[in-house]
């Protein structure tokens, strides 16, 4: 079955859709996306999604092109023509096509395309299973906040890790404290027991997935404390684990080399895992909401 992608206003079969070279998405990343997980053929955290993409686009002054209502029946028109039932749907805006100027041009339409992956099941086994991290300097921009298109430093620190038998990198601020992951969110538990997690400031991007899990965990009375932890606490850690939409809540157990607890998924991940799979079972949205615009809710500046 060919695989079926949405290009401003068009579905079209995969290897054929395309971009005008003067989109600006190309030429100076100038653009914003998305990526929904889909799970036993359920979206998961619609609403998040939407309301941290009205976010980035009104961070970078881009104009929606259309309702959410069209952007959903889109989401799951792909969805239903490339037949996912686990997967991932990627969403992209840019600010259009234009001839090439760093100011913003007068004339563009912001230009969508969504296309959709079907990705394998993974059992329990795998699921449960724990991947080794890296750490490397943060050197991204000042804006994280933003899920901007704009992706070289996370490319870099992705393929070291791929280069280095991890499958993450998570990245270190210039006061020595681990951000994020380069595609994921970043958390531990400490040696007393606290979930901790880097609060939502311009410094890391707010993940969908860091929300509901957010209320997986207070809903099972665990404690949750947002502050920066250092690459020391987390090497001493009793677990670790990343969160995304594509991985949902996965084991770290090992960071630069350093086994973290018993080398094997530990009992707060696994409960929160557990707990995460259930949630989006259900198809439900999270209580824990992104903010949708400036407008609304101004981000904290580190
Ligand atoms: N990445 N941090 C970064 C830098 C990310 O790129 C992502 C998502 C996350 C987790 O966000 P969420 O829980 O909303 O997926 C955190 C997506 C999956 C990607 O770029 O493919």
């Amino acid at each position: 079955m060919s695989r079926i992608a949405y290009v401003n206003g068009r579905y079209f079969i995969h290897q054929a859709a395309a971009i005008h070279i003067e989109d600006r998405g190309y030429q100076f990343a100038d653009g914003i996306y998305e990526v929904f997980g889909v799970y036993k053929g359920k979206l998961i955290g619609t609403r998040g999604h939407l309301d941290r993409l009205a976010y980035s686009l009104s961070e970078l002054s881009i104009k929606n092109p259309m309702s959410e209502r069209a952007i959903m029946h889109i989401v799951r028109e792909i969805i239903r023509r490339n037949r996912i039932y686990n997967g991932l749907v990627y969403l992209q805006i840019t600010r259009g096509i234009a001839p090439r100027d760093h100011a913003f041009p007068n004339q563009a339409s912001p230009i969508l395309v969504v296309t959709g992956k079907s990705t394998k099941v993974s059992s329990d086994e795998e699921l449960r299973s724990g991947i080794s991290v890296i750490t490397i300097p943060d050197i991204r921009w000042g804006r994280v906040d933003i899920k901007s298109i704009s992706l070289l430093p996370n490319v870099l620190g992705k393929q070291l890790a791929k280069e280095t038998g991890a499958y993450e990198a998570w990245m270190i601020d210039k006061n020595g404290f681990i951000t994020e992951g380069t595609s994921t969110n970043a958390w531990i538990v400490t040696e007393e027991g606290e979930l901790v997690t880097r609060s939502a400031t311009n410094g890391i991007l707010n993940g969908i997935t860091r929300l509901a899990v957010m209320d997986v965990a207070k809903e099972a009375g665990i404690r949750i404390v947002e502050r920066p932890f250092t690459l020391k606490e987390a090497k001493k850690a009793r677990e670790a684990f990343i969160t995304a939409s594509t991985t949902h809540v996965k084991p770290v157990t090992k960071i630069d080399g350093n086994s973290i607890g018993n080398g094997h998924i530990g009992i707060i991940t696994l409960q929160l895992l557990d707990g995460f799979l259930k949630f989006i079972e259900k198809g439900t949205d999270s209580k824990n909401l992104h903010p949708r615009c400036r407008e609304t809710k101004k981000i904290r500046h580190e």
